[in-house]
This record gives C-alpha cells, sequence and structure tokens, in this order.
C-alpha cells in the first residue's frame, strides 16, 4: 500500500526536487483537436475525456451511493467507476467458498444504468486479504487464488472493462524485484504469470492488467522491474492488456517523466490507464500536467480519480480530489476539464485499419521455387491524429521467384518511436529500423504482395515519404 497522506508529501518532497511543469507539446493540427472554449467544449468530466475516445472515472463505495449529493456528483460527473473496496478478497470471499457480491453489484447496477465502464478491483492482493488465505500451503493457496480469480470473474463476465489482476506486487525502494507476499513467498516469482493466465482463461473481453503505485517516474527501479515484466509477458504471449498507474502523487504533482513512462509502457503494446489519481492538495497545474501525460500518449485509454470527494478520500487532510467535502467543483476540477477539453487531445487509434491477425492465416503459403527472389517495399501513412500516425508498408516480390523471406529496413526518423508493428518482426540493424516477416508471410510469389504496419504516437507529423529498402534474407 502506498505511503498516505502526509507521508506520502514528505516522501515525494524527500525524494524528488521540485517537478519542473511538463511542457505540453503542442500537437499537430492533424486529426480531431477540440479546444477549449470552443462550442463543443464539454461540461462534464466523463464528457470531455469521452472527446478523445477516453473515460474519466471515480472510485466509490456502495455505502455512499445512498447520499444524494454523493451520487448526483458521481452518476453527473465521470463515465466510469471502480469500486473502492467491494471487489476486493476481503469483500467477496470472506470465509473460504462462501462468494458474497451485494455491494459490489449495486456499484456494477449503478455504473450499467449510467452507461458507464467498469474497472474491476483488485483479484490478487497481499492487502484486504482474509485471513484463511495467508495461512494455507502452497498447493493449497494456488487453488484457492485459481478459484477466487474464477468465481469472481465469472459473477461479473460481460461487466468489467478492466481487471486489476494483480496488484501492487512489487516491492519499494530500489530492489526491483516482488515484495514479499503469500502469494510470492509460496508460489515463487511465477504467480503474476499464473494469474493473468487464469483470468485469461476465465474472460478473455476484459482488460487485464497490472496495478500499482510508484510506478510512474521512469528511472525508478521499481518502474523499472514492472516494465521489464511486462516485456518479458508480451515478448512470451502471457495476457496481459494493460498497467494501471495508480498516480498517488504529493503537492508536487506527478514526476517529470510520467509521460515518457506512459509512452514506453504502451510501446510494449499494452494499453495505459491512470487507475488511482490523487493528489496532495489537489494543485491545479499538478492536475494539469497529470491528465496532459495522458493525453498525450494515445494508449492512454483513461483516468480515475481515487474518489468522488475529499469528504471520503483514503488520505484524509490532504484533500487531494476534485470535489471538495461539500461537492463543491475545486479549482482543480476545472484544470483537469479544460485539459480534457483543450488542444492536445489525441483521439487513440480505435484499431489498426489493416488489425494485426491473431492468428497466423490458415492456409500456409506454397513452397517457392528456390531462386531470382527480389523486393519492393512502398510506404503509405494511412491514418493520422494529433498525436500520431499509423503506416501501411507493402513488400512486393519483384523477382522470377518467390521470396522465402524478407527484411525491410530504413531510417525512422529521429523521436518517432514506434508503439506497435504488426505482421513484421521489428529490429534494428546499425542505425537502420528494420522489420522482418513473421512465420506466416515471408513467402511471397513473384508478382505477389504482403504487407505489414505500425503506428507512432510521439506526437509528431509522419514523413511525406520515406526511403525503405527490401531485402531477401
Ligand atoms: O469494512 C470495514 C468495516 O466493517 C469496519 O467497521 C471499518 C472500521 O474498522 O473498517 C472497514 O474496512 C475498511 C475498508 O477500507 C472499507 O471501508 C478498512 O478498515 C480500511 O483499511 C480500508 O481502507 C481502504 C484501503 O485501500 C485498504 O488498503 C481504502 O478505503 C481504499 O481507498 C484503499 O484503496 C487502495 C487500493 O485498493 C489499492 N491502492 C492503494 C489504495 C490506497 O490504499
Amino acid at each position: 500500500m502506498p505511503p498516505t497522506g502526509g507521508s506520502l508529501a514528505r516522501r515525494r518532497s524527500r525524494v524528488r526536487t521540485a517537478v519542473t511543469a511538463l511542457t505540453a507539446t503542442v500537437a499537430a493540427t492533424i486529426g480531431l483537436v477540440s479546444l477549449a472554449g470552443t462550442a463543443n467544449a464539454a461540461n462534464t468530466l466523463g464528457a470531455a475525456a469521452a472527446s478523445s475516445g477516453r473515460y474519466f472515472g471515480a472510485a466509490v463505495a456502495a455505502n455512499h451511493l445512498g447520499e444524494s449529493q454523493y451520487a448526483a456528483t458521481f452518476d453527473t460527473e465521470f463515465n466510469a467507476v471502480t469500486p473502492e473496496n467491494e471487489m476486493k478478497w476481503d469483500a467477496t470471499e470472506r470465509s473460504r467458498g462462501s462468494f458474497s457480491f451485494g455491494a459490489a453489484d449495486q456499484i456494477v447496477s449503478n455504473a450499467q444504468a449510467h452507461g458507464m465502464k467498469i474497472r474491476g478491483h483488485t483479484l490478487v492482493w497481499h492487502n484486504q486479504l482474509p485471513g484463511w488465505v495467508s495461512n494455507l500451503s502452497a498447493s493449497d493457496l494456488q487453488s484457492a487464488m485459481d478459484n477466487h480469480i474464477t468465481q469472481v470473474m465469472t459473477h461479473f463476465k460481460g461487466k468489467i472493462y478492466a481487471w486489476d489482476v494483480v496488484n501492487e506486487a512489487f516491492a519499494d525502494g530500489g530492489s526491483g524485484q516482488h515484495r514479499s507476499s503469500p502469494f510470492q513467498d509460496k508460489l515463487g516469482n511465477g504467480f503474476i504469470e499464473h494469474a493473468f493466465r487464469t483470468a485469461h482463461s476465465v474472460d478473455s473481453n476484459a482488460k487485464l492488467c497490472y496495478n500499482d503505485y510508484n510506478i510512474e517516474n521512469w528511472t525508478d527501479a521499481k518502474t523499472q522491474g514492472v516494465y521489464n515484466m511486462v516485456k518479458d509477458f508480451k515478448s512470451r504471449g502471457v495476457p496481459i492488456d494493460c498497467v494501471g498507474f495508480q498516480s498517488h502523487f504529493g503537492s508536487s504533482g506527478p514526476p517529470s517523466s510520467f509521460q515518457t513512462t506512459l509512452s514506453n509502457f504502451a510501446a510494449l503494446g499494452v494499453d495505459v490507464q491512470l487507475t488511482e489519481l490523487d493528489i496532495a492538495q489537489a494543485p491545479a497545474t499538478a492536475y494539469t500536467n497529470t491528465v496532459k501525460a495522458c493525453l498525450s500518449v494515445a494508449r492512454c485509454t483513461g483516468i480515475t480519480v481515487w474518489g468522488v470527494t475529499d469528504k471520503y478520500s483514503w488520505r484524509s487532510g490532504d484533500n487531494p480530489l476534485l470535489f471538495d467535502g461539500s461537492y463543491n467543483k475545486k479549482a482543480a476540477y476545472t484544470a483537469v476539464l479544460n485539459a480534457l477539453n483543450a488542444g492536445g487531445v489525441t483521439t487513440p487509434p480505435t484499431t489498426p485499419s489493416t488489425s494485426p491477425p491473431t492468428t497466423p492465416p490458415t492456409t500456409p503459403p506454397t513452397t517457392p521455387p528456390t531462386s531470382g527472389p527480389l523486393c519492393t517495399a512502398s510506404y503509405a501513412v494511412t491514418n493520422s491524429w494529433a498525436g500520431g500516425y499509423q503506416v501501411d508498408v507493402t513488400v512486393k516480390s519483384t523477382g522470377t521467384a518467390a521470396l522465402s523471406a524478407w527484411t525491410v529496413s530504413w531510417s525512422q526518423p529521429t523521436g518517432q518511436t514506434i508503439s506497435q508493428m504488426w505482421n513484421a518482426v521489428q529490429g534494428t540493424s546499425g542505425a537502420l529500423t528494420t522489420a522482418h516477416n513473421t512465420s506466416y508471410n515471408g513467402s511471397v510469389a513473384p508478382g505477389a504482395t504482403t504487407s505489414f504496419g505500425y503506428l507512432v504516437d510521439t506526437g509528431q507529423t509522419p514523413p511525406s515519404a520515406l526511403q525503405l529498402s527490401c531485402t531477401f534474407t
């Protein structure tokens, strides 16, 4: 659990020098940009976020939904919800095999009635864990964890947009390793992968997230530890779809590297989400910087503040939220609304026009003849928006014999990092970027073509042309 209240502020002021405000990159005027003050500026947080295809949610407590101002503020302003405590293990399976979902169902039903996205929080966490779990043997713990994941996800199946499958499994400080917990100590490092694979087997439609705090600063060991885990998971096909950055900040707000962190994680091929945002004393600038960091990364799909009102914040005394104890909008609220509505809002690509195939084509290409393979590659920008663009490259077999493999190489414009590539394996050759065929599209008959694509979401505009070279390799 993150340090609370004043200790958080002290900790961050100890650890971090004054945060320089993120220089907002002025987005190019390509794509959908809605400007503050224009007729289409939204007047609620959820609607403003939705204008860029995102959500803006809040954590809620079922026992406050009966309070009219609480419910009215939440239902009006937000378009996503996370149950603050009602889906945790101590609330849903207080004793082994006995499940209760009443409070969680109340939150889910209210959210569904208001067309909100629902984040499930959380399936595997060392905190708020009933005592009976911690005392189990390793094999018993494994089956109890699998059953918990299965029963809880099955109960909510079809209603959950994203699950925090595992929460806060990495240690604070400089180790970059997993923290000690009953799961880690008895099941070892593999418990996280196992939890994700189990979750995927129950509901492959929900986004499966790893969620943690103090992973917002790029150079922190904990951030790097989580990054390396996600990179490993993606390389081995472990079903992980997103990373939740809790974003519990002291009064200085996010670290200056926050946007870099979000962008680097997104480049691994996962969504990034700000899942528990609150900032000590709610400085307007700090909230603005936080929202802009998300809006500058196409795969930052949404933001959740950890509570509706200061009145019930877990950080009592820090007044970290957007509404005060009397449900008045604070300066931070206006700052967030303007940041969501203002220029620089990016429209995340819904899906690449040539959607990356989930499985290789069923009919394997014919066996090619053996000699004279040649190829050319042509570049086309197929989609562009304020935060970036999408490229499609066509590889043509121009020789007298089919290709059995190919590699395209080019000099990628400086600072325009490729965030994801499909239908090819990305690599480098010296200073060049390369794209090599996959197992299912290396063979191309004479005169035939194949294609691959990639996304760049660092906010630049695409080059009008790109010199590609294609070799038979
Ligand atoms: O439900 C009991 C109630 O029966 C009892 O009368 C009352 C008084 O003892 O306690 C109630 O449980 C409290 C629970 O919230 C539900 O209100 C716990 O004492 C209290 O510790 C618990 O605090 C929650 C905390 O997680 C626990 O770790 C906070 O509300 C919640 O905001 C906070 O949220 C976590 C995220 O899940 C994960 N990330 C960090 C974040 C802040 O710690």
